[in-house]
């Protein structure tokens, strides 16, 4: 039996008979009550106006015309026609790639300089002069009759200012693809995002000329210098915040769109649509209702995740499809089969000797024996031979919107993943015992979306939760509304469109709960995290961008200030007052000998505090980082600075008097022995 609940000094309230500000004093238990898992602080992360255009560095928006039908005025979103071009979305009799049926079939008149075509990017371009850019296409000439066409790609602002400028000539008779890759180096940054892609396509004969193109591309450089990698300033941001694991890939967008329910299973989120060429990805119709590029595929995940310092806890797609449909049990094999291929892809080793897991699965799961590679040998080929670090697996997404057919799915998903992988833990999605599961689940993942207040009120959730091995993910939570009816309303019915202080700071209040119980709770993370301001689906989010720029919203900071400032030992103290607004979390690292303490004031009126250290010998000095703010204040893209922590040095001994201030978040360190 755990015995934080016992652990109760009660408090103490010295002072308060004498004065009106009463000061709560915190005495603080010299014996640690548990580890504090390296996992507890991370993110998730899933597609929702956020990998393409956000996490994911591509800059041109529809480059591939992925998913779209020709024809339609969808197929051309964010292209643009310059100066007498005519361009066309064709289904191309000869696709570049049998996963890319799409061409842009572009036609200008003979010896034109001036016409060709644009892309609008995400909703703009970043220009900027201190990088190198590549760009890229692939053209055919669809008349086999010989040609000579200059290519000149560009970046040019709003008022047709060329900012960047390459060209290539291509001549002959290509009725095959060709790719043409070129740098953009430009001579000026632009004062904003208002910019555009262009291809301007200048024959020199005088006939008009008839050109395909397929699979455009425009980076900038990117996180760690990876390929197809993450954008700069997003990824910064995301590894700023300290996170120990990412949360993917989804989310309602690891599910199949709701409009296609009862019909099709094609629009999951596959693993092997996602990995290999470019060229090979057909893109999917995501969950939130646009084209997923998927060029932000499973490979592009794990490298991040090792280029970040953190580890995956990665959901497997489980048989159900949001609007309530589910597989029926004797429809499962072929799913479960790819869940054990997308755990492989990330775990096997290159080995043949992997394919004789598919053996035990004894599915009758029948797979082309043609080029069929195992998916640890796919990765190998791919670049990374080394298995990646995997150790927790989610079995589907909030299973608890299908609580009547999770039972047989989950049973029969962890039951053949168990058997290929016995060294992972699986994490349930349904509401916590209810269902009853078989077997007993190693984890859940628990979500609440609510207001600051619940937050405050909840803070001591799982102190009551047995200690019989279970643990709990708290996958998603955030304050969201201020009022409790105006949750799920659009953010004009009342949801708050950025974190304010009020906000945030009740999350902090709830995550001191969450380290105290965290002998049990092993990871919590924000959501959602990202979110393009110019394509929102989604309020408020952790941290918002647009094609140049990035907020740090409070809510941001605290998980941050959380993240940043972990010990490695719990120690208890005398408990919050429940019904309070001011709640504490005392910690040790070990390794600095410092002692650690989180104060969350989720209450309009400051908080004297007296911290009482088990320690005879007490540093001076010690280090105290605040964020606070009035309640309503938000970082914002007019003011992205409006609330960040603050940090001084302030007077420690074996008592720490602090007064906590209204809307609050702070942080002590100090060393102790
Ligand atoms: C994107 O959003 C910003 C902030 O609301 C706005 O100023 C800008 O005009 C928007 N850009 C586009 C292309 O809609
Ligand atoms: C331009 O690039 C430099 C170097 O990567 C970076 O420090 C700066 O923040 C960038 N500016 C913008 C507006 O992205
Ligand atoms: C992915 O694998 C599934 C079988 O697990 C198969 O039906 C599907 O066609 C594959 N998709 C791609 C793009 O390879
Ligand atoms: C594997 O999945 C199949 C198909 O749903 C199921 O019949 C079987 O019982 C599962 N095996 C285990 C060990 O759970
Ligand atoms: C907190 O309030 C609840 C009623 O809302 C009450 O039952 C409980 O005793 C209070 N706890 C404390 C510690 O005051
Ligand atoms: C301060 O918060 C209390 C509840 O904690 C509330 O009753 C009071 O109205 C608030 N005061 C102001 C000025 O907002």
């Amino acid at each position: 039996m755990h015995s934080l609940s016992s652990w109760v000094l009660g408090i103490l309230g010295i002072g308060a008979a004498v004065c009106q500000a009463a000061v709560t004093t915190v005495s603080v238990s010299a014996t640690a009550s548990h580890a504090i898992p390296t996992t507890l602080f991370g993110q998730m992360f899933e597609d929702i106006n956020s990998g393409d255009g956000g996490l994911y560095a591509e800059m041109l928006q529809n480059r591939a015309f992925q998913q779209v039908t020709p024809g339609t005025s969808d197929a051309l979103d964010f292209w643009s026609a310059i100066a007498g071009a005519n361009i066309a979305v064709i289904a191309d009799p000869k696709p570049v790639s049998d996963a890319l049926p799409n061409s842009l079939q572009v036609s200008v008149p003979g010896k034109s300089t001036t016409a060709g075509f644009a892309n609008s990017g995400f909703w703009g371009i970043n220009v900027n002069s201190s990088w190198t850019y590549t760009a890229s296409f692939y053209y055919k000439f669809p008349t086999s009759s010989s040609q000579s066409v200059k290519f000149t790609v560009e970046l040019r602002s709003a008022s047709g200012k060329t900012l960047a400028s390459s060209a290539t000539t291509a001549s002959g008779t290509a009725t095959t693809w060709k790719q043409v890759q070129l740098t953009l180096k430009p001579t000026t940054s632009a004062p904003d995002v208002n910019n555009q892609f262009v291809v301007l396509v200048q024959p020199s004969g005088s006939a008009t000329t008839t050109v395909d193109f397929a699979m455009f591309s425009l980076f900038p450089p990117t996180f760690k210098g990876r390929s197809n990698g993450m954008r700069m300033d997003i990824a910064e941001t995301l590894v700023e915040m300290g996170p120990k694991f990412f949360r993917f890939p989804g989310g309602n967008n690891l599910e199949v769109r709701p409009s296609c329910r009862g019909q099709t299973t094609a629009t999951r989120w596959q693993w092997n649509a996602t990995v290999g060429s470019l060229l090979d990805r057909p893109g999917r119709v995501g969950d939130w209702g646009y084209v997923n590029t998927d060029g932000l595929g499973l490979l592009e995940y794990l490298q991040f995740f090792e280029d970040a310092d953190m580890e995956p806890i990665m959901a497997v797609w489980s048989g159900y499809s949001l609007g309530g449909t589910s597989l029926p049990e004797n429809e499962l094999a072929p799913y479960i089969q790819q869940s054990i291929d997308q755990a492989c892809y990330d775990l096997c080793c290159s080995a043949s000797g992997h394919l004789s897991l598919y053996a035990l699965d004894q599915l009758h799961y029948s797979r082309s024996s043609q080029g069929y590679r195992s998916p640890g040998a796919l990765r190998a080929s791919l670049g990374h031979p080394e298995p990646f670090t995997l150790n927790y697996v989610e079995i589907g997404n909030e299973d608890f919107f299908a609580a009547d057919t999770y039972p047989y799915r989950f049973q029969d998903f962890v039951g053949n993943l168990s058997k290929a992988f016995p060294q992972l833990t699986f994490i349930a999605t349904s509401d916590v015992g209810d269902p009853t599961l078989t077997p007993t689940p190693q984890a859940y993942d628990v979500h609440v979306y609510q207001t600051p207040g619940w937050f405050a009120q909840n803070v001591f959730s799982y102190d009551s939760f047995a200690r019989d091995g279970q643990k709990y993910f708290e996958g998603e939570y955030a304050a969201i509304s201020t009022n409790a009816n105006d949750l799920f309303g659009t953010p004009s019915d009342g949801r708050l469109t950025f974190p304010t202080m009020q906000s945030s700071s009740g999350e902090a209040a709830f995550m001191t709960g969450l380290e105290r119980n965290s002998d049990i709770v092993f990871a919590a993370s924000y959501a959602p995290l990202l979110q393009h301001v110019n394509s929102t689906q989604w309020t408020p989010d952790l941290v918002s961008f647009d094609a140049g720029s990035v907020v740090r919203s409070t809510s941001f900071y605290t998980q941050k200030l959380f993240a940043t400032n972990q010990g490695d030992e719990f120690m208890p103290s005398t408990l919050p007052n429940q019904n309070g607004t001011v709640f504490w979390s005392i910690s040790r690292l070990t390794s600095t000998l410092e002692v650690i303490i989180k104060i969350a004031n989720s209450g309009n009126s400051s908080a004297q505090l007296a911290f009482a250290l088990p320690f005879s010998d007490v540093a001076s000095s010690g280090t105290l980082q605040l964020l606070t703010g009035a309640e309503t204040a938000s970082n914002t893209p007019e003011a992205p600075n409006t609330v960040v922590p603050k940090t001084s040095t302030i007077t420690t001994g074996k008592t720490i008097d602090y007064t906590a201030p209204a809307f609050s978040v702070s942080i002590i360190r100090v060393v102790a022995s």
